[in-house]
Formats: structure tokens, C-alpha cells, sequence
């Protein structure tokens, strides 16, 4: 009897002690996936009612009345008619939104518009130094590293970033760190070659 008792409780102590392990290995790639977004820039608690920012995109500042719950995508495609940057998944999966904040690489769908006062802000459309295309602009040109268009514009704000990072040492490596930005049209193999040529120095804006 003691035996059965000693062996019930120790198969109780098994179960208990596979539900914290299982909740433990949950909670870790639960925090691991969550994607860290911009610290607010202020203490100062907003309501649902509209609120007055500026925020400083390309190297201007913009005055905007947003909803505290609009996206940074939003505000630039809906509010300020910056539509260069593309709205797919609107959930962080794709990267069609991809801005650089900071000259972070970041997915504008995923951090609200109030959270972005008083950092920089760049755009495709910020990219071009007038009529001369960035490297990388001119690159994707030169390789056909597109066919709809659709998912470009995030792909080149990434690489830009990927190569600032040094994340570009083989195709493989390119291929990693852009694995963020998804193409329907798999134009993948030329803009890798985009990429490798920027990287490598091989490309110049007068393209
Ligand atoms: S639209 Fe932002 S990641 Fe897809
Ligand atoms: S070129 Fe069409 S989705 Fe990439």
C-alpha cells in the first residue's frame, strides 16, 4: 500500500514537474519571438483622442495628429502620403514596411507613430540624393532585383542596413539577415547580387 502511495506520488511530482518545464520552454520563446519595439520617448500617459507629434522624416520634420494606436505605417502611408513604403502582412511578417529608425532596420507596422518622436526617421524616399540614386537603389536596377515592385522597397531599406551591419560577407550571410523580407516574386538571386555588389564596393550612384 505504501508502495502504491510512494509510486502515485512520485508520478504526480513527474506531471507536475513537466508542466513547469513545459511553461518555462513557452515563456522563453514567447519573450525570445517578441520583437523589442522603441522605448517611448515620453512619460506623458495618451489618450484614445488624437494627439500632436512631429516626427522627423528624411531629415524633416512633420506635424501629424494621430490616434495614439496608429502604426508608424500608417501615419507615413495614410497621413503623410510617403506611400513608398508598402503595407503586406501588416503584422511584422513580411517586411514590405521596412524604415530605417535611427539607422536601425526596423518594421513600421510593428511600432506606433507616438513612440517615434525625436528619432530619425528614413524612408525609400529619403534615400536618392536628388536625382542620384543610393547605391543600392541603382544596383537593384542594374541586377533586375525585382519584378511587381511590391516587396522593394522594404528589400532595399534592408539591405542598406545589412551592409551598414556588416552582415554581407557571403550570399549566405546576405540570405540570412534578408530573410525578413519576403518576395512573392522570387527576384531573391538578383537581389543578392545587388546586395553583394554594394557590399563589395562595385557599385556607384551615377548607374
Ligand atoms: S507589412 Fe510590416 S512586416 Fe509585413
Ligand atoms: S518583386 Fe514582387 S514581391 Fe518582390
Amino acid at each position: 500500500m505504501k508502495i502504491r502511495l510512494r509510486r502515485r506520488r512520485f508520478s504526480q511530482l513527474m506531471i507536475v514537474s513537466a508542466i513547469v518545464t513545459t511553461l518555462g520552454n513557452f515563456a522563453k520563446k514567447t519573450f525570445a519571438q517578441t520583437t523589442p519595439g522603441p522605448q517611448l520617448s515620453s512619460t506623458r500617459t495618451l489618450g484614445p483622442e488624437r494627439a500632436a507629434i512631429a516626427l522627423n522624416i528624411n531629415g524633416r520634420e512633420y506635424a501629424l495628429n494621430v490616434e495614439p494606436r496608429v502604426s508608424l505605417l500608417d501615419a507615413l502611408r495614410e497621413e503623410l502620403r510617403l506611400t513608398g513604403t508598402k503595407k503586406g502582412c501588416n503584422q511584422g511578417a513580411c517586411g514590405a514596411c521596412t524604415v530605417l529608425i535611427n539607422g536601425q532596420r526596423i518594421n513600421s507596422c510593428l511600432t506606433l507613430a507616438v513612440m517615434n518622436v525625436g528619432k530619425s526617421i528614413t524612408t525609400i524616399e529619403g534615400l536618392a540624393n536628388g536625382d542620384e540614386l543610393h547605391p543600392m537603389q541603382a544596383a537593384f536596377i542594374a541586377h533586375d532585383g525585382f519584378q511587381c515592385g511590391y516587396c522593394t522597397s522594404g528589400q532595399i531599406m534592408s539591405a542598406v542596413s545589412l551592409v551598414e551591419e556588416g552582415h554581407a560577407d557571403s550570399d549566405a550571410e546576405i540570405r540570412e539577415w534578408m530573410s525578413g523580407n519576403l518576395c512573392r516574386c522570387g527576384a531573391y538571386p538578383n537581389i543578392v547580387a545587388a546586395i553583394r555588389e554594394v557590399a563589395a564596393g562595385g557599385h556607384h550612384a551615377s548607374v
